[in-house]
């Protein structure tokens, strides 16, 4: 295992080696691998390196702000920040079916930075943020034949036909080695120690057919939940939201009746889910306290008009997923 403070700079060294004076190019997904990357990659070669931050209409609130506040504001990194969500919506419309919105999503996210890229056209490498695990599961993958539960998309399998050589600094590293360097780097902790998302984002969280309305009234709920994990500490100070793995919201697109003063409501349903884990192969429902549950079912229902129940998903993997499609 790697010591941080002495990985950094000989990480940064041989990106500089790597790359000399070349151009590069790294799509950022908000997530804590392609962040750490990116930072790496900047602090080796400033100005040589753009991003391209693809905003598909399927982020968490206020995910795509954060992300340019961070790298382009603090940091001054080259940013070309796309907001594609209209096409992804536009391509999503009347899908139903789970695996097909995921080769829809990840077909879109291609496209999308295949032309962002073009537009770039002296870039030599494509700079992912491949760790470890990955390049095991992906050899894995090559040799072993598993069942496909659900198919996986992530910034990875990026155009070849884009003609770059790939840069991954982080090849060798494993999730918590990535996470002592993102915070050597200076990224802040709450991006550091973010929740894993997964690639087709809330395209997987909104049950059935995906649509504009209702990830308005997921992005809202979700932020409810979350920002309530972070603010109950437990005994011992630790926040909630970094006790459990992974916890979002789950948007369930029926309706159920409800009361509010005097007039009957008939809105939208959420889980809430937590789960603990640690190899995500494998979870239990987390055991969180009745007060928090509480209060953040109160305050989804009160805060996001639309939404006037909520329920919490007290199910393992396995038989169930962590996420529900
Ligand atoms: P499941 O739902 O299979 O999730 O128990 C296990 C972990 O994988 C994430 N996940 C995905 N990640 N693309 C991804 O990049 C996907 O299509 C996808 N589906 C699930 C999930 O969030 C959890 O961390």
């Amino acid at each position: 295992s790697w010591n941080m403070p002495e990985f950094a700079p000989q990480a940064i060294q041989k990106v500089r080696e790597q790359v000399g004076g070349d151009e590069v190019i790294l799509g950022l997904s908000g997530g804590v691998d392609s962040a750490v990357a990116a930072a790496l990659i900047h602090k080796a070669i400033g100005n040589q390196l753009s991003c391209i931050f693809v905003d598909t209409g399927l982020l968490r609130l206020g995910e795509g702000d954060q992300v340019m506040e961070t790298f382009a504001k603090h940091m001054g990194v080259k940013v070309d920040r796309v907001n594609a969500s209209e096409e992804f919506y536009r391509e999503l419309k009347g899908v139903e079916d789970p695996e097909a919105k995921r080769k829809i999503i990840g077909r879109l996210f291609v496209e999308v930075f295949q032309r962002e890229a073009k537009k770039l056209p002296k870039a030599k490498w494509l700079a992912q943020g491949t760790i470890y695990p990955d390049v095991i599961e992906s050899a894995g993958a090559k040799t072993k034949k598993a069942v496909t539960i659900k198919s996986h998309h992530n910034v990875g399998g990026l155009p070849e036909s884009l003609h770059l050589k790939l840069l991954e600094p982080l090849r060798e590293l494993f999730k918590d080695e990535v996470r002592a360097l993102g915070l050597e780097l200076g990224l802040p902790r709450e991006m550091v120690f973010r929740h894993p998302f997964p690639g087709p984002g809330l395209g997987v969280r909104i049950l059935g057919e995906v649509k504009a309305e209702y990830a308005e009234l997921l992005r809202r709920a979700d932020a409810i939940f979350i920002e309530e994990l972070r603010r109950a500490k437990d005994s011992d100070g630790t926040s909630w939201y970094d006790k459990v793995a992974q916890a979002f919201v789950v948007f369930l697109p029926v309706r159920s009746v409800g009361v509010m003063g005097d007039g009957r409501t008939y809105e939208f349903v959420v889980a809430m889910r937590a789960v603990q884990t640690t190899d995500f192969m494998t979870a239990h429902w987390a055991e969180l306290p009745y007060e928090l549950l509480g209060r953040a079912s109160n305050r989804i229902i009160n805060e996001v008009r639309g939404i006037n129940r909520v329920t919490y998903d007290i199910s393992s993997k396995p038989p169930a997923t962590i996420e529900w499609e």
